[in-house]
């Protein structure tokens, strides 16, 4: 078998798109739908993240501001930072780039954003409401996979669904919104004994753990949909998944290749994110 590889670029294009429809329609009643992200420090991948998330913004219309600030800051000072933001009007979303420095307490920074304007959804406020079933605001790469499981046609009704991380970022809201829909879910971490014995039974497989290769085609369900959200750079400059590609795509069904997977999702799903929260901020 060689699976069908799922196409991540070209469904955030479709959703990027119909964003720029909605920012249009949103302009013509004189609202631009703004988003500022918060960069604090030099971290490579952290600052290529925020300038494509910035240039996705400019691309659909939406008003963007990247906010870089020194590594050596006080929580004091980026915590002001995120108060003058939330009391900003043309400000809709916030977004602080995690990892923050080993010096920040980034719970209490992410307490800080208004659950209104938390466009990633990690405000304990937004994840609690994913918990208990009624989501305001979706963690865009979690909600980029549901989008794109819905458009491979992948129900999850009754699936077992088996995921590989338990961050507070990814894993953990993925397994709520796979709840959701009906799936079984299995949510693996660092500790689980035999791996291989949950990946092995999962029909859907959404791997998180920011380990290259770390599941190869043996550990994978023949038929499954593998998605991966690893992005790690290898010495040769190229990057990789969490799951060994070339052994993977002979045994599952579907899979989402890196680069062109979920990275694009979840960018668009931001975007989307970012506009729907304008709407609500002007209705109430
Ligand atoms: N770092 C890695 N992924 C994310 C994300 O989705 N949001 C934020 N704020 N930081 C991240």
């Amino acid at each position: 078998m060689t699976a069908h590889i799922i196409d991540g670029k070209q469904l955030a294009a479709t959703i990027r798109e119909d964003v720029a429809q909605r920012v249009k329609a949103l302009a013509a009643d004189g609202l631009q739908p703004g988003l500022a992200v918060v960069l604090v420090g030099e971290d490579p991948a952290s600052q290529v993240y925020v300038r494509n998330k910035a240039a996705a913004c400019e691309k659909a219309g939406l008003a963007s501001q990247v906010i870089r600030l020194d590594a050596g800051i006080s929580q004091e000072t980026l915590l002001a930072t995120v108060d003058q933001l939330n009391n900003d009007p043309g400000v809709h979303g916030i977004l602080v780039q995690l990892p923050l420095p080993a010096h920040m307490d980034s719970a209490r920074v992410i307490e800080a954003i208004s659950p209104a304007k938390d466009v990633d959804g990690f405000h304990i406020s937004n994840a609690g409401l994913l918990m208990t079933g009624t989501p305001l605001v979706k963690p865009c790469t979690p909600y980029g996979i549901m989008k794109m499981l819905d458009a491979q046609g992948v129900s999850l009704w009754g699936a077992e669904a088996v995921i590989v991380g338990a961050s507070n970022i990814v894993g953990k809201p993925m397994a709520m919104l796979m709840l959701a829909e009906g799936a079984t879910v299995t949510l693996c971490n660092s500790k689980t004994r035999d791996l291989a014995a949950h990946t092995q039974r999962a029909d859907v497989l959404v791997v998180a753990t920011g380990r290259r290769g770390m599941i190869d085609g043996t550990m994978i369900k023949p038929g499954a949909t593998v998605i991966d959200v690893g992005i790690n750079r290898g010495d040769d400059g190229r990057l990789y998944g969490d799951v060994d590609f070339g052994s993977a795509r002979t045994v599952a069904g579907a899979i989402t290749p890196v680069p062109g997977g979920v990275g694009p999702m979840t960018i668009a799903m931001l975007l989307v994110n970012t506009v729907e929260a304008a709407e609500r901020q002007r209705a109430s």
